[in-house]
């Protein structure tokens, strides 16, 4: 049975008490759903978000990191810093980080042969533009996003992989994919995972949609089959409306 996740991607906000604030009223929510939860904060509160949810069911994971091991990369984090705090997730590949700190799918490739190798766990995020839709071009540029940064991998590395599609036009816009749109997609990456991979691997892998899901419309997302849970941007923000995200399962 693959898992039923709800990561929740703070993006560049909260500072340290921001951070300590939203963490306390996270662990006075009730979870009554079966979905992991994961939050991102930013890297500078990555070490006390951690220390303060040891006891929780809640994992503190990193919203990106370099491939190369260490050395003169100014800005930048590796994983093994990464694990030396003791996270053992990072979300690769967000549309943010590909159109603004331009990204490519090569150089995803080597962030998450580098994850592997420090066997880190992997948020794998890619999704089409509103003109590769308009287009009807979506299905082809999702097929290359996973094909580029993913198809040099073994079977077994999807043990450590979760694929989150995220349509550029819908993170953050307030306009989400229709709950049939994100069946559609989820179910052509499943299938192109089935023909590289076979269906044992394509079926156990985690697929969740993101892109502006909300409280009231997370339960109708998440009622598809092939969706197995969300990444989550603005309502990640607020502890109420995120695990009623989380609950929604
Ligand atoms: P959003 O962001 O929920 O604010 O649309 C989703 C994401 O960027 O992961």
């Amino acid at each position: 049975m693959r898992k039923h996740i709800v990561a929740g991607n703070w993006k560049m906000n909260n500072g340290l008490i921001q951070t300590e604030t939203l963490i306390s009223e996270l662990k006075q929510q009730e979870k009554t759903s079966d979905a992991e939860v994961m939050i991102a904060p930013t890297f500078t509160n990555l070490w006390h978000a951690f220390q303060s949810t040891r006891q929780d069911d809640i994992e503190v994971i990193a919203q990106n990191m370099h491939f190369a091991e260490d050395g003169a990369y100014t800005g930048e984090v590796s994983a093994g810093m990464l694990k030396s705090i003791g996270i053992q997730t990072v979300i690769l590949g967000h549309s943010e980080r590909r159109a603004y700190f331009k990204e490519t799918d090569e150089s995803l490739a080597k962030k998450v042969s580098t994850a592997l190798a420090h066997n880190m766990r992997i948020v794998f995020c890619f999704g089409e533009e509103l003109s590769d839709r308009k287009a009807g071009n979506e299905e082809i540029v999702v097929e290359n996003q996973i094909k580029k940064a993913l198809f040099h991998l073994d079977a077994s590395a999807f043990k450590a992989i979760i694929l989150a599609y995220e349509p550029v036009w819908a993170i953050g816009t307030g306009e989400t994919a229709s709950p049939e749109q994100a069946q559609d997609m989820h179910a052509f990456i499943r299938k192109t995972l089935m023909n590289k991979y076979g269906e044992i691997t394509s079926d156990e892998v985690s697929i969740l949609y993101g892109g502006s899901v909300k409280p009231n419309n997370a339960k109708e997302i998440f009622s598809k089959p092939d969706v197995d849970g969300g990444l989550i941007g603005g309502a990640s923000l607020k502890a109420e409306d995120f695990y009623a995200i989380v609950n929604a399962f």
